[in-house]
């Protein structure tokens, strides 16, 4: 019953063949190989555009170093208050842009809405001095409670950022739960909408140690390499990043992953429901459940060996707090999540 995270999960198989594929003889260094360049035309044929790609290893990385590349000095970005990027990235999105300001703004269940960005505009006016200047909203597809936003969504946070020359970014280290969940193609989630550049995340899904930052607006990344190699992520054996990524769209397995995992995410939803012991905090549209468990209950199963999170209550919001007696728990699914895992944990739920 493993529900801490979907990186507690190892690398799935097509992932370790790829890398063993690829682990034969010589092939130049630093990302001139030509797997690289193969992942990166693969990138451009799955986003159906002539899309910049860089490979990093964390989704850290990937979101600092790409927003590295919107802000200037002064620089803020619009961000969920919860966001991974505000608070679970060790201040590296500030440490790498040179002090940028994460600028937290409300949202119920992690959203974003246009309310919020119209507050974050309010709070950081443009052309005042003493609060330095917005540059970028940042969308956390899934969000960090395991929303998302639909397209119609992403392109309202595009509208609002061209009005005040914002970049649009997407934190995109659950992009496959929610691309599968919305059933619409990459491109439309992400270009089409209006996304400047997105950090995709492949990690969570099955891959070792592979993220990418892919730009749709080339002009924003043009300095990319540079920050990337400053900070220590260009890989001498690059060639095994792009391995991963070679397994991972192989065959769309990418895809069979992140349905998978949002299928055990949606039969936990069920049993959820149907119990009278749990409550289920809020719909989910990845692979992250959110449920109410008596604080007896979720120690029992923590003793059966059932590996989930309390969420921190002091981050919600008052109608999302759960009663007494009761926490909120976070239970996360990934590729290798089996059925049994499911009912052996919603057994406990039972009367
Ligand atoms: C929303 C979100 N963004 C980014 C990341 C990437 O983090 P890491 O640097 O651990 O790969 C995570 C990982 O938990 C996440 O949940």
């Amino acid at each position: 019953m493993f529900f801490a995270s979907d990186n507690w999960a190892g690398a799935s198989q097509p992932i370790m063949d790829a890398l063993a594929r690829h682990n034969d003889g010589y092939s130049p260094a630093y990302g001139g190989d030509p797997l690289t360049d193969q992942i990166t035309q693969k990138f451009r044929d799955i986003f159906e555009t002539d899309c910049d790609v860089w490979m990093v290893a964390t989704g850290t990385a990937a979101n600092a170093l790409s927003l590295s590349c919107a802000t200037g000095p002064g620089g803020a970005v619009f961000c969920h208050k919860e966001a991974h990027i505000r608070v679970d990235e060790c201040g590296a999105p500030e440490f790498l842009s040179s002090g940028a300001r994460m600028w937290g703004l409300e949202g119920r269940h992690c959203k974003l809405t246009p309310d919020s960005i119209k507050n974050g505009f309010e709070e950081i006016p443009q052309g005042v001095v003493h609060h330095g200047m917005a540059n970028a909203i940042s969308l956390s597809q899934a969000t960090e409670a395991g929303t998302a936003y639909s397209v119609k969504e992403i392109e309202a946070m595009s509208d609002l950022a061209k009005s005040r020359e914002l970049a649009l970014h997407m934190d995109g280290a659950r992009f496959a739960n929610a691309l599968v969940s919305l059933d619409c193609t990459p491109a439309e989630m992400t270009w089409k909408a209006g996304v400047d550049m997105l950090s995709f995340g492949a990690t969570k899904n099955g891959a070792w140690a592979a993220e990418a930052v892919v730009f749709f607006n080339k002009q924003l990344g043009k300095n990319f390499e540079y920050r990337r190699k400053r900070a220590g992520h260009l890989f001498s054996k690059m060639r095994f990043a792009a391995a991963q990524f070679d397994g991972y769209f192989k065959d769309d397995h990418w895809l069979a992953n992140a349905r998978h995992a949002n299928t055990m995410a949606s039969n936990l939803i069920a049993g959820i429901q149907k119990s009278k012991k749990a409550q289920l905090a809020w719909d989910s549209q990845s692979n992250e459940v959110f449920v109410y468990l008596p604080t007896d209950l979720a120690a029992k199963l923590e003793t059966a060996g059932a590996a989930f999170h309390e969420w921190p209550e002091n981050t919600l919001a008052e109608e999302d707090k759960p009663q007494d007696g009761f926490g909120l728990y976070r239970l996360v699914c990934s590729y290798r999540t089996t059925d049994q895992d499911v009912d052996q944990f919603l057994d406990f739920l039972k009367d």
